[in-house]
Parts: C-alpha cells; sequence; structure tokens
C-alpha cells in the first residue's frame, strides 16, 4: 500500500516536471513537453556544474551532446559516408552510390544556437544520407567552428570559405557535382549562415559558378526586436524561450550574457539610438511585413529611451553579416530562388515570414512553407523518440521542394 503511495506521488512529481501548459495547436503536446522536460534537465545539470567552476557550461552540454549523439561516418547499401575539409573547414560528404553521372549539391549547416550540434550527429547525420538517397545529390555538411570558443565573425567566416570551396572546380569535378544544380541550406542558426552566405555570394561578381536555390528552415535573421508577435505568442513554447534566443545571439556576437534582459526590454533598440536609421526600421517593421493573421492582436514595442550603450558595446547586433534580414534589398535581389520554412509555435517564425516578404519584394522566387503546427526543431527531430508527425511532414516537403527546385 505505502509502495503504491509512493509510486503515486513519483508519478505526480513527474508528471509536474514534465507538465506544461502548451498553446492548442501544437502537434503532439506531449512529445514537445517530454523534449522539453529532457532539455531542460540537461540545462540544469550543466549550470551545476558551470556554477561549481567544473566546466564552462556550453563546452559540458556540447560533450553530454556528442557523447550520445555523434556517430562515425559509416556507408550504407546508398551513401558512402567520408570527411573531408573544405578550405580548412571539417565538413561530412554523403555521395550517393550509383544513379546519375553529374549529381546535384548541397551544402547544409547544422543548428545549435551557432553553439552546439555538429554534422556528426546523428539527426543530422540521418537528415543528410536520407537527401543524398532520396535526392540522388552529394551532401555536405559543414562543421563550422562553435561559441564559445569561436565567435562572430568565425562562424560566418567559416561558412563562407566552405561555400567558396564546395564552388571551386576542383570540388565539383572531384565529387561529380553539376555546377548549375547547387544549394545553400541550413537550419535554425544554420539557416542565418546560409541566408548570409547567399546575400555576400549572390554579389560577388567574380564568381562563375553561383548557387541555384536557398533552402531556409526556421532561420535567426534579426536581434532587434524581441517583439514581434511569433516572439510575443511563443515566449512560453519549448524549446526555444525568448531569453533562451537572446543568449545564444549574445554568445554567437562575443558579447556578455548579462545583456540579456535589455535585449528582451528591446532597449537596445530604441527610438534614441542614433545608430538605427529610418530606412534600418523598415527592414524589420512587422506592422508592415507581417499579414494581418500573423500580427493577430498585438502591439509593437518600441521604447523612446533605452540603452544606448549597447550598440556601441556590441555593434555586431548591426552587423548583416549576422542579421541578414536588415539586407539592402538590391542585395537581397541578388540571391537565389529560395525556400523559407516557419513553424507557428516558435519565436523566429517572424524572422522568416518577414525575410521571405522582403526577397520577394526584392524579386526573388520564394516558397513560404509554414507549419500551423510546428515548433522550432521539429524537422530535427524526427528521428528520436519524440519525432512528431509535423516533423515527418516538413522534412518531406523540404526534400520535395529541393527535387523539385535544384
Ligand atoms: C530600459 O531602459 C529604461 C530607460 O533608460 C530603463 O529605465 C530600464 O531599466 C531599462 N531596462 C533594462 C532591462 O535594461
Amino acid at each position: 500500500m505505502r509502495l503504491r503511495w509512493a509510486g503515486a506521488v513519483l508519478l505526480a512529481a513527474a508528471a509536474y516536471y514534465v507538465y506544461l501548459p502548451l498553446p492548442s495547436g501544437v502537434c503532439e503536446p506531449w512529445k514537445l513537453m517530454l523534449l522539453d522536460a529532457l532539455f531542460r534537465s540537461f540545462v540544469k545539470a550543466t549550470d551545476v556544474a558551470h556554477a561549481l567552476g567544473v566546466c564552462h557550461r556550453l563546452h559540458l552540454l556540447n560533450r553530454v551532446v556528442s557523447l550520445v549523439e555523434d556517430v562515425e561516418p559509416r556507408p550504407c547499401p546508398h551513401v558512402d559516408v567520408t570527411d573531408t575539409v573544405l578550405n580548412g573547414v571539417p565538413a561530412r560528404v554523403f555521395h550517393p552510390k550509383g544513379g546519375q553521372r553529374l549529381k546535384r549539391g548541397v551544402i547544409y549547416f547544422h543548428g545549435g544556437g551557432w553553439a552546439f550540434c555538429s554534422g556528426r550527429m546523428r539527426s543530422y547525420d540521418l537528415l543528410c544520407r536520407k537527401m543524398a538517397k532520396d535526392l540522388d545529390s552529394v551532401i555536405m555538411s559543414v562543421d563550422y567552428r562553435l561559441a564559445p570558443d569561436a565567435v562572430f565573425p568565425d562562424q560566418y567566416h567559416d561558412a563562407l570559405a566552405a561555400s567558396r570551396a564546395f564552388l571551386s572546380s576542383e570540388v565539383l569535378e572531384l565529387y561529380g557535382i553539376d555546377p548549375q544544380r547547387l544549394c545553400l541550406s541550413g537550419d535554425s542558426s544554420g539557416g542565418n549562415l546560409a541566408a548570409a552566405v547567399a546575400q555576400e555570394l549572390g554579389s560577388d561578381d567574380a564568381l562563375t559558378v553561383k548557387f541555384k536555390v536557398q533552402a531556409l528552415i526556421y532561420p535567426v535573421l534579426q536581434a532587434l526586436d524581441f517583439h514581434t508577435p511569433s516572439y510575443q505568442q511563443n515566449q512560453a513554447v519549448p524549446i526555444l524561450y525568448r531569453p533562451l534566443m537572446a543568449s545564444f545571439l549574445l554568445e554567437y556576437l562575443g558579447a556578455d550574457t548579462s545583456l540579456v534582459p535589455v535585449l528582451l526590454a528591446n532597449n537596445h533598440s530604441s527610438l534614441d539610438q542614433p545608430a538605427i536609421s529610418a530606412s534600418t526600421r523598415s527592414k524589420l517593421d512587422w506592422t508592415a511585413l507581417l499579414p494581418a493573421e500573423r500580427r493577430k492582436r498585438f502591439r509593437p514595442l518600441v521604447k523612446e529611451r533605452g540603452s544606448s550603450e549597447v550598440l556601441v558595446q556590441v555593434p555586431q547586433l548591426m552587423d548583416v553579416r549576422a542579421m541578414p534580414l536588415l539586407a539592402e534589398q538590391a542585395v537581397l535581389g541578388r540571391t537565389p530562388k529560395a525556400y523559407v520554412m516557419t513553424c507557428e509555435f516558435d519565436v523566429l517564425r517572424d524572422d522568416g515570414l518577414m525575410y521571405a516578404r522582403r526577397l520577394r519584394d526584392a524579386g526573388v522566387e520564394v516558397t513560404s512553407d509554414h507549419y500551423e503546427d510546428g515548433f522550432h526543431g521539429c524537422m530535427m527531430f524526427s528521428y528520436l523518440p519524440m519525432s512528431s508527425d509535423v516533423g515527418r511532414r516538413s522534412m518531406s516537403s523540404y526534400i520535395r521542394w529541393l527535387d523539385q527546385n535544384l
């Protein structure tokens, strides 16, 4: 009897730990709650280690993730997998066996807040194998350097250097890739890198080989407004909470994470900031760039006066190489045909929707693929026990778009 009571209490405690009130409409909410509980436990454990001075939180988290997740470059019946180096940057190459002599090529940047994960992780490894096989394409998954050891512009420079190597005739010939059918892609922070590289290379007149398409999966594109409707609507939705996104951005920019509350208050983009021109503001003015069904009842938060020292301390917050949404229309207009995936229950939804709109206004052909029941990261959690229906749907739609457009 006592045992049964103890069991019931434990179960209730576990349910309390896992349970989160989620907005109705999220795909398979219990799976998302479980995923969140797992994440929270990891983060708590590493917070303790960090506080005790054992090691940096990010180092420890990465060790745990790579212990659990990293896989060897094993070939499978349909795909050869090898590790290589592109212009000094490590990358994993997925090469389909047989098929066409000249293949399509995709360079892929993984997500993880510029601080976590790698192309060697099981989920990315599996995604790239599937893409290689389903698309009969060569996929190169890039291991750019990570925070806190490397900060902006290191990640960006690695992504750019690897992409330039990918476009070189040496690499294209070596792997049998068709120079007319090349794609840049990435998710989350990797989508940020893909978008930034697409802008730089799109405007490079010296290049003879160009990317044909860019495919951005719930990308991070700006850090000036933490009160877009999606930031407001989804601030309590796992797993990418608002403060977590702000701290990822600050870590990426090599800035102090004690600035998180300033960013969350939109104090860094108040009207008294001389560094932010009216033209810059218009590039992320969601009251004009988002359709009414996404703006909903939300109001913009624009401070008259804020913390003017922040943009002086952290000018990278305005650097277009880190914040692709701030690009000029002419630059956007020279980027390749685009696919932009967004999820309703994601703080980054409006970054993606505004970018899709600005690309379209600049004359780029855009497919905006929105998931009404999607949450941040859903496509990458398609192989864990938490694999969700929206994860599977979004992945097949992404691969189908590549098949039809690359
Ligand atoms: C934002 O700026 C206002 C006005 O300068 C200040 O009173 C407030 O404390 C700031 N908030 C944060 C979180 O820095």
